[in-house]
């Protein structure tokens, strides 16, 4: 079954044809990156009047690349939530209207399980039961989540932020540095030469510094200290920084989120005893943090999968992946289907947990 998939939660317009669930046949991104970056971080106003303009021809140049006719699909779908209001709706519109036209199914997907879901486009032998309980650490500009996936297809986060996302944090951070958007990717080229360890910047909620973490935070994440200690650092020096500075400051900062995001995964998947890891969500892209929870994974015995950088950061073929899945136990959306801007509590049943 072809299901086209589209995504418009936030910066990127996204269209692409996914065939059963993993064989991609297009997948096309249109970042605003540009548009956004004199702003330090993303205008919902403006994503939305973007992804007006692209969608149409987008969804087009997806169709022609993937070798089908629109009368060739089986169904949309389309990411109604989590994300910036305007933006889904330019997305949930026009997938509504392609679905009425064509007579096709319209399937919602959420964000959210589509980043997971995103490793097992390259990789569909991971529904196998044995490797389930799954531990996914989403981690991106709007997320960042532990979420545990056993195989009687319960989704469950057992850990997440409590402040800002440590996409968020990259993206600050950057600001502050004065380097740019997006930030994760600016920060990442810019500590190459630097020393991590220059600069001591907070573990959130890691148990640094003597202090006790809190039985309820035991998994969760904090990110807003680090940004502060970033800011009360740089007033200690005269501007502009030196090229030097920049990289310590940057390398230690990376260090820092990089550090905290292991520490809780590792421990997460040992306390629920996870037989896989998965990484996944923009940050994923970050070479430090894959080594570094790769490296914990192989510690501790555990599967270790992160999704290719093109499918890290927002597209739509892990949305029409999933979408195909959703499709296949029937769960089809009508065109009630509403944009919602926040992760719901109780995610449904996850999707991709193995047939049996
Ligand atoms: O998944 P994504 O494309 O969009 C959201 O759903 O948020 O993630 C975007 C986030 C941004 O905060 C960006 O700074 C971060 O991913 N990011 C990175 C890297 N590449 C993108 N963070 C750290 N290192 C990178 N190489
Ligand atoms: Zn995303």
């Amino acid at each position: 079954m072809n299901i086209l998939g589209i995504e418009t939660s936030c910066d990127e317009t996204a269209a692409a044809v996914v065939a059963d669930g993993c064989d991609v046949r297009s997948s096309l991104v249109s970042s605003q990156v540009k548009l956004h970056s004199e702003y330090g971080g993303v205008v919902p106003e403006l994503a939305a009047r973007e992804h007006l303009r692209n969608i149409d021809p987008l969804v087009l140049s997806a169709l022609n690349e993937s070798g089908l006719s629109s009368g060739e699909l089986d169904g949309v779908a389309v990411t109604h939530a989590p994300g910036l209001v305007p933006a889904l709706l330019v997305g949930l519109n026009y997938a509504k209207g392609l679905s009425l036209a064509g007579g096709i199914p319209l399937i919602g997907v959420n964000h959210f399980t589509a980043h997971v879901y995103s490793c097992f486009l390259e990789h569909p032998d991971l529904l196998q039961r044995n490797n389930f309980p799954i531990l996914a650490l989403v981690v991106s500009g709007g997320h960042t989540s532990l979420a545990l996936i056993t195989a009687d297809g319960t989704c469950r986060i057992i850990g997440r932020t409590v402040d800002d996302a440590a996409g968020e944090a990259f993206d600050k951070g950057a600001k502050l540095l004065g380097l740019g958007y997006p930030g994760g990717v600016m920060i990442e080229r810019n500590s190459q030469e630097g020393d991590p360890k220059k600069y001591r910047f907070p573990r959130g909620l890691c148990g640094g510094s003597g202090k006790a973490v809190p039985e309820k935070d035991r998994f969760n994440f904090s990110f807003s200290g680090v940004k502060t200690a970033l800011l009360y650092e740089l007033k200690k020096h005269s501007q502009p920084l030196s090229p030097e500075i920049v990289t310590n400051l940057c390398a230690s900062y990376q260090a820092a989120i990089t550090d905290a995001l292991t520490v809780k995964t590792a421990a997460a998947a040992h306390h629920h005893q996870a037989a896989s890891i998965l990484l996944c969500g923009g940050v994923a892209c970050n070479h430090q943090l894959r080594q570094k929870i790769g490296r914990e994974s192989e510690k501790l015995g555990l599967n270790f999968i992160v999704a290719s950088a093109r499918y890290c950061t927002d597209n739509a073929a892990m949305i029409a992946g999933l979408g195909w899945h959703e499709l296949k136990q029937a769960r089809v959306a009508d065109m009630q289907l509403d944009a919602s801007p926040r992760l719901p509590e109780k995610l449904d049943p996850a999707s991709f947990a193995p047939d049996f």
